[in-house]
């Protein structure tokens, strides 16, 4: 199902959202696994980190462009909802002129929105075909982390309609705003468990057998 949504104070369209009815096609993980309630990957998805810890990915040879670039598309995230959620509580705290909050909002929600989609979309159809072939061991780790960008699509759509709502506030005392502050606050704990996973677990593959067939 598709829809098409809009952060008002730009004007430009959102990046459509796919909602996917996953339950038919992808086995859902138990409940201790669900991003929302995860605290960190099982033990037997943590062979291959054993022996990569993150303390040594950027002094290993493999340790190259793609790895670096990946990263950092991560760290883009992190940074944008970090900014959101700064500048929503300067605005609720009247140390942001609420004009300015809302063309910021607009524009950092339309890049996140429009890049993390286009950065699962990659993930999904790419890198974790080719990587969850590499070792049999975490095969079922790329099946977690598909059903994270699944569970992600649903709290990205409440993000939208949340950011929608706080630009049409017309004023700071609209409790739209603080809804939002609490929707970033929200979905940047369920992202950074997902990045976080997520990292553990493609890092220490590609470092172990290379970025053969990712391009
Ligand atoms: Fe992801
Ligand atoms: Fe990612």
């Amino acid at each position: 199902m598709l829809s098409m949504i809009k952060l008002r104070s730009i004007g430009a369209p959102i990046p459509t959202l796919v909602t996917k009815d996953t339950d038919m096609v992808h086995p859902t993980p138990g409940d201790a696994l669900q991003l929302d309630l995860r605290t960190g990957l099982p033990d037997a998805l943590r062979v291959l980190l054993h022996d990569y810890p993150r303390a040594g990915w950027d002094a290993h040879p493999g340790y190259d462009g793609l790895i670096r670039f990946w990263l950092d598309r991560h760290m883009m995230f992190r940074r944008i909802l970090e900014r959101l959620h700064t500048q929503t509580e300067e605005t609720l705290d009247r140390r942001m002129a609420f004009d300015q909050f809302r063309w910021e909002t607009g524009r950092l929600g339309s890049t996140f929105v429009q890049e993390l989609h286009g950065h699962h979309g990659i993930e999904d159809a790419h890198y974790f075909p080719v990587l969850s072939g590499k070792d049999k061991r975490i095969a079922r780790a790329f099946e977690l982390l598909d059903h994270d960008h699944h569970a992600l699509d649903g709290h990205l759509n409440t993000f939208v309609e949340r950011a929608n709502a706080a630009l049409q506030a017309t004023s700071t005392k609209d409790t739209a705003i603080g809804d939002f502050h609490s929707t970033v606050a929200d979905l940047t704990k369920m992202l950074d468990r997902h990045l976080i996973d997520e990292e553990e677990i493609v890092v220490p593959v590609i470092l172990h057998y290379g970025t053969g067939g990712l391009g």
